[in-house]
């Protein structure tokens, strides 16, 4: 699956995606993940991504023509993308949008800055505009990089353990994970719950099932079915 990130700092994408998961996946192949800045595609000497608000008002706002010709150089390049435009206004991000972008060939990211997009950027392309939450930051870096992770982390072969993406909380509409244990059995007093050391699967998986019920119910009930609410 190839990424292409427009963005005005690169030099953010490349420092994240070589790492960890993404930098994996990228060397296996699997992905490829391109910062595109576009500032190298304004046509002025001063090289302008960013001009004052029509009716006045605080901050700058990110002009039309660089970042939309970046987008059509890049589709005349690639062939067509699934575009993303990050953007407070977009829709919460969640599993379930990971898992249908996940069925993508290509998917270009759209990265803001300053007071956000001219509204003919939005108007010129058919974005799916995406939220990382009710907070404002800086720059659509952060929010993108997530993006690119949790599809990723749903492509064949880029989890060690293919089962384990499939255990992870918000995994198919389900709710959240259930509690995790590791070495040692006894840690200041507090001892790994007896069921998970008898080698029995089926008491174990039945365990687990109540345990992330339970923590659903009690954290995000609205996860829950809603015939489940009161349990
Ligand atoms: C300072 S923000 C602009 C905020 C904008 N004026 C507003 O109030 O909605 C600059 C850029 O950061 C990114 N950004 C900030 N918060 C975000 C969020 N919660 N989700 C997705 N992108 C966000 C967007 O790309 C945005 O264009």
């Amino acid at each position: 699956m190839l990424f292409t990130f427009l963005t005005l700092f690169p030099d953010i994408v490349n420092a994240y995606s070589k790492e960890s998961i993404l930098g994996g996946a990228q060397d296996k192949g699997l992905v490829k993940i391109e910062p595109v800045d576009f500032r190298d595609f304004t046509r002025d000497r001063h090289r302008t991504v960013d001009d004052r608000p029509f009716g006045g008002g605080p901050g700058m706002v990110l002009k039309p023509e660089p970042i939309l010709d970046a987008v059509e150089w890049l589709e005349r390049r690639d062939g067509p993308y699934r575009k993303i435009m990050l953007t407070p206004s977009g829709k919460p991000f969640d599993q379930k949008m990971a898992e249908e972008l996940s069925k993508e060939e290509r998917i270009m990211l759209l990265a803001g800055r300053y007071e956000g997009f001219d509204e003919r950027i939005r108007e010129e392309c058919e974005w799916v505009e995406i939220s990382m939450g009710d907070f404002v930051l800086c720059g659509g870096e952060l929010p993108g990089l997530c993006v690119v992770e949790a599809i990723t982390r749903l492509l064949p072969g880029v989890l060690g353990d293919s089962e384990s993406a499939l255990q992870d909380s918000f995994q198919n509409g389900g709710g959240l994970d259930h509690p995790h244990y590791t070495r040692p059995r006894v840690y200041r007093g507090r001892e790994v719950p007896q069921v998970l050391l008898s080698g029995d699967h089926g008491a174990i998986e039945k365990w687990r099932d109540k345990a992330a019920r339970e923590r659903t119910h009690e954290r995000r009930p609205d996860l829950l079915p809603s015939s489940n609410k009161n349990k």
